[in-house]
């Protein structure tokens, strides 16, 4: 390799509680591309960030457990290494929160009922405001449908204990069932450098339930449409994201989740994906 070797760290977490099936594809790949490629545990104290010329975070699936730590390695690794996506972009979507902005901006998110940790909060006032009986909730920091239920409308005396019990530690989202999850499913929106390469379809997943999810499916154009103006001035700068959208009753597409942290990129079922990917990472090493 002209230059000496290029190295390249993948950043997963301690222990993975489910497979990552883009792992072994993207190392071996990067590893045909001439690229030394090796997976690195974020919360290790013995990595050495700075003997890597430029580190992507893809699995650290844990981040939620304790977001502070995770984010000041961000900002660590940030300062040590070149790290992607950017360290700014990883903080500011980390708690969903960012959906306020992106529903400002123009772009249609799933109504939202904002609980801050601590706060008292009562399941009719959320059923009120939101104008649904059937219910989710689930935490603002979180990856992996950690503690996120869905309550019919039979169950406000458990969705107020589970809403309670929740925000009595962390901020709380409370949401509509949005029933498309069940027909049309939630569609994620894979992006890969400047370009949406495919869409997977997921079956809904709550606490407990194991991920579920399609081959890869041609995004419509209004899908293509949605996804640049969520992704808005920040999709130029990004090395990958995953935009996960649902329907409303009206068909009308909402923006469910932006994911900028550590999406699955579903490689395999998108071979084209997994090059722009390598290709991307290869462009940013020179
Ligand atoms: N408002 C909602 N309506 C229907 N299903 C939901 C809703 N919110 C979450 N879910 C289900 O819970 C899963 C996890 O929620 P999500 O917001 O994607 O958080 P995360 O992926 O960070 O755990 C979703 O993939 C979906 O299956
Ligand atoms: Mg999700």
């Amino acid at each position: 390799m002209v230059g000496g070797s290029r190295r390249v760290g993948l950043v997963t977490c301690a222990a993975l509680l489910e497979r990552d099936l883009d792992r072994e594809l993207l190392r071996r790949a990067l590893v045909e591309a001439g690229v030394e490629a090796r997976w690195l545990v974020w919360s290790d104290a013995g990595v050495d960030w700075a003997s890597w010329d430029l580190c992507v975070v893809r699995s650290t699936w844990d981040y939620y457990r304790a977001p502070e730590a995770f984010l000041a390695w961000v900002a660590r690794a940030g300062s040590l290494t070149r790290l992607f996506n950017d360290p700014g972009i990883i903080a500011w979507n980390a708690h969903k929160g960012y959906l306020k902005e992106i529903e400002a901006m123009g772009v249609p998110t799933v109504p939202t009922f904002w609980v801050q940790a601590g706060q008292e909060a009562r399941i009719e006032a959320a059923a009120s405001a939101l104008g649904a009986e059937a219910l989710v909730i689930k935490p603002a920091v979180s990856a992996g449908s950690f503690q996120t239920r869905r309550f019919g409308p039979g169950e406000a005396a458990e969705a107020q204990a589970f809403l309670t019990a929740l925000s009595a530690e962390r901020d709380v989202m409370v949401q509509p069932y949005m029933a498309s999850v069940d027909g049309h499913g939630e569609r994620c929106l894979i992006w890969i450098d400047g370009k949406l390469t495919h869409a997977i379809r997921k079956t809904p997943r709550f606490s407990n339930d194991d991920e579920r999810v399609s081959e890869a499916i041609e995004p419509t154009p209004q899908e293509r449409a949605f996804a640049s103006a969520a992704l808005g001035e920040v999709a130029e700068g990004l090395l990958y994201a995953r935009v996960d959208t649902v329907l409303d009753d009206t068909g009308q597409l909402r923006l469910a989740e932006l994911e900028l942290i550590e999406p699955s990129l579903f490689l395999r079922q998108h071979p084209e994906a997994l090059d722009r990917l390598v290709a991307g990472i290869v462009r940013r090493l020179a």
